[in-house]
């Protein structure tokens, strides 16, 4: 065996962006080891890349990565590394992905998937002609309690669905001093909040009630001009440098909110919501379900429990709060001694995403979020658009060979 082939329980990793999420995905890798024990393969932080080096130092330093680079190139053709993470704006993580796969690398996506359907199918191509593992990072489907919601639903409790509604809700573009950040450009962004928070609801409302046939949107932009950001400007506020943004301006060329109706496939209809300048929603998430027999809810603000109604006594009928117990698909490794009430929260469900990605890989199998998704919710997003745009309904279209 040479030095660059990893012992056989091992999944050398690069993260290719050192913002936010890389921090994230980081972090819940670091703890995977210890949360699952038994997992097949652990994963080692080789290598992380990016343009900014004092950010992916330190992005390093904090999580023990083997080697920094600026040049995502050179760490995604390493002989070293197994698995490539595209962590970039997202305009930039298609060009990773399709590195990584011409190189034979597993790849775990940030979402959106692309800026676009185009992008999304692209990606998904590339992957499955080099036969590599791609995982969408659609962290919010190993949430738990969003698991357990979804078993509920799968298992006929609430009946046939016939309607859901979701919000995703911040406030961060609420001040106007907050730069003109990759977020606020189409370029790099491929939208605004629609293709951010929206994609998450898109996501879930495909994984809880199924596929979308039409959408009717609208979208709005309030602050339409914003000083440009420091080179080193990262995250929602443009945080990490304390130098002041510069007095020169540039166009806000994506919406600051959108909202849509939905039409489903199985004939239920949707309600979807995503605002950043709601004052006060600092990071939001609701979504309900309402079926023919039942409902059922979550808040991302209670992230370890959801409520259910379900036929009962008429004296007691109502909601009823479930806290996430052992019972739920994926909790007990996340409840400190197994035990209910330990609380599992935003990290625990990227945990969860992260164990059962190496669980995937090492068996050969697809994860719960792939690229496949990545095209749907991407293809839903598009007609989000196109619908915002030209205010009619709009039908989501799919590659043929999607299946
Ligand atoms: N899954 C989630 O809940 C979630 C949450 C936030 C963001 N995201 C997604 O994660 C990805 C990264 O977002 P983030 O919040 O970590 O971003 P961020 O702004 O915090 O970090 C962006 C990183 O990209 C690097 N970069 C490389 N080239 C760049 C360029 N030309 N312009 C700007 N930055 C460049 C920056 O140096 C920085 O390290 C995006 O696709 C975003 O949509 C997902």
């Amino acid at each position: 065996m040479s030095d660059l082939q990893a012992p056989r329980n091992e999944l050398r990793i690069a993260m290719v962006g050192a913002g936010t999420m890389a921090g994230a995905h980081s972090l819940a890798l670091r703890n995977l080891r210890h949360l699952y024990p038994g997992l097949a393969l652990h994963p080692r932080l080789v290598a992380v890349a990016d343009i900014n080096r004092t950010l992916a130092g330190g992005l390093a330093e904090r999580f023990g990565y083997e080697r920094v680079v600026t040049d995502a190139q050179a760490v995604i053709e390493a002989d070293d590394v197994d698995l490539v993470v595209a962590c970039l704006p997202p305009a930039l993580n298609r060009d990773v992905v399709l590195a990584a796969a011409a190189a034979g690398k597993h790849v775990v996506s940030e979402k959106p998937l692309g800026v676009s359907a185009e992008d999304a199918v692209a990606m998904l191509r590339a992957c499955r002609a080099a036969g590599v593992f791609h995982g969408l990072a659609a962290g919010y489907r190993w949430s738990p309690a969003v698991r357990a919601m979804a078993g509920i639903i799968q298992d006929g409790e609430l009946g046939a669905i016939r309607s859901m509604r979701a919000s995703f809700m911040l406030d961060y573009a609420a001040d106007p001093d907050v730069p003109l950040l990759w977020r606020f450009r189409k370029s790099m962004a491929g939208g605004g909040i629609a293709i951010d928070t929206g994609y998450h609801l898109v996501d879930l409302a495909r994984y809880l009630v199924g596929e979308i046939a039409h959408v009717q949107a609208l979208s709005a932009t309030f602050i339409a001009e914003r000083a440009l950001p420091s080179a080193d400007a990262v995250g929602n506020r443009g945080g990490v440098s304390a130098a002041p943004a510069a007095r020169q301006t540039g166009p806000v060329d994506v919406e600051d909110a959108a909202a849509a109706l939905l039409g489903f496939s199985g004939g239920a209809y949707g309600v979807l919501e995503t605002s950043r300048i709601a004052i006060g929603k600092r990071l939001s998430l609701q979504i309900e379900v309402y079926g023919d027999r039942g409902s059922a809810d979550w808040d991302l603000e209670r992230p370890d429990e959801f409520r259910v109604c379900l036929p009962g006594d008429p004296s007691t009928f109502g909601f009823r709060r479930v806290l996430v117990n052992p019972a739920h698909p994926g909790a007990a490794e996340l409840l400190i001694g197994g035990t209910d009430g330990t609380s599992i929260g935003w990290l625990g469900q990227e945990c969860a995403m992260w164990a059962e990605f190496l669980g995937a890989i090492a068996e050969g199998r697809p994860g719960t979020a792939d690229f496949t998704d990545g095209v749907r919710d991407s293809a839903v997003i598009d007609a989000l658009y196109a619908s915002a745009a030209t205010g009619t309904r709009t039908r989501v279209t799919l590659p043929a060979d999607l299946g």
